[in-house]
């Protein structure tokens, strides 16, 4: 679908504002298997993707697909449980429409997780990372098509992406709970197939640190709408080539599975300082 209209974000946030009262403030976008935060929602309601109008369906496996809105931590929230990748076949633009709805809705903040792949040799499987700054070789861009500039700016700035004041929040919050946190670059590809381990060394040549096949589109999109972000990695595997063994969707299911509590709690700790 080309040019999404500004009429149907509207449409959209128009919709969810007849299921609650609350104005959210910030945004999260959690990777799979983090959706639990859903759960601990206060005056939470839970609306399917598919009963919003415009909203892509999402079709990858352990990505539910439903925006909750609600309280948590004291804060009022908007929580995509199950995000949209490009790699589906969604339009850029389509992939990232939610970080608009949530804009519209009144969030000021995103906070963005994802699952990623180590390429910093420094980094384990199970690490967590807060995203420094990304690189974006997706080939694809939201903002690509005329520019509304009711939404945001025709060219952009980059140069905080991930708010710099919200990375040293976060970093702060990790060290008083005694969680470990990496810094680091997340490179953004279109995916599905993990990589080769010569795309991976070319990818550290480059100054990547992690790798994933998400998050680039929505925090473009949250830049442009002028909104924070903080986003986080788990390195759920090594990437491609560094251990002499395959890669899979389960490795990365259960890595998430084995750190979620941690994921979880540095997450819930961060909310009340957005
Ligand atoms: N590559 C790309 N995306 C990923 C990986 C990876 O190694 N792990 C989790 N998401």
């Amino acid at each position: 679908m080309a040019n999404l209209t500004q009429q149907m974000i509207e449409e959209a946030a128009a919709y969810i504002e007849t299921k609650t009262a609350l104005t959210p403030e910030i945004g999260l976008i959690l990777g799979s298997g983090l959706g639990v935060i859903g759960d601990e929602v206060e005056e939470s309601v839970t609306i399917p993707y598919a009963d919003i109008p415009h909203f892509p369906i999402s079709t990858v496996e352990g990505h539910a697909g439903e925006l909750v809105i609600g309280r948590l931590q004291g804060r009022v929230i908007v929580l995509m449980r199950g995000r949209f990748h490009m790699y589906e076949g969604y339009e850029p633009e389509r992939t990232a429409m939610p970080v608009r709805v949530m804009k519209r809705l009144g969030a000021k903040s995103l906070l963005v997780t994802n699952a990623a792949g180590g390429i910093n040799l420094n980094f384990a499987s199970g690490n967590l990372m807060l995203i420094s700054d990304h690189i974006n070789l997706s080939g694809r861009n939201p903002l690509v098509g005329p520019n509304d500039n009711a939404l945001g700016a025709r060219f952009p700035d980059m140069s905080d992406a991930y708010t710099r004041r919200l990375r040293a929040i976060a970093k702060e919050t990790a060290a008083e709970l005694g969680i470990g946190l990496q810094e680091g670059v997340y490179v953004g590809l279109l995916g599905p197939n993990y990589e080769t381990p010569a795309e991976i060394r070319m990818l550290r040549v480059l100054g990547g640190d992690a790798v994933g096949m998400s998050t680039v589109p929505e925090v473009i999109v949250a830049r442009h709408a002028g909104m924070e972000v903080v986003g986080i990695s788990c390195i759920t595997n090594m990437a491609a080539g560094i251990l002499d063994q395959p890669l899979s969707h389960e490795e990365v299911m259960e890595t998430t599975e084995r750190v979620k509590s941690e994921f979880v709690s540095l997450v819930l700790a961060l909310l009340p300082k957005l």
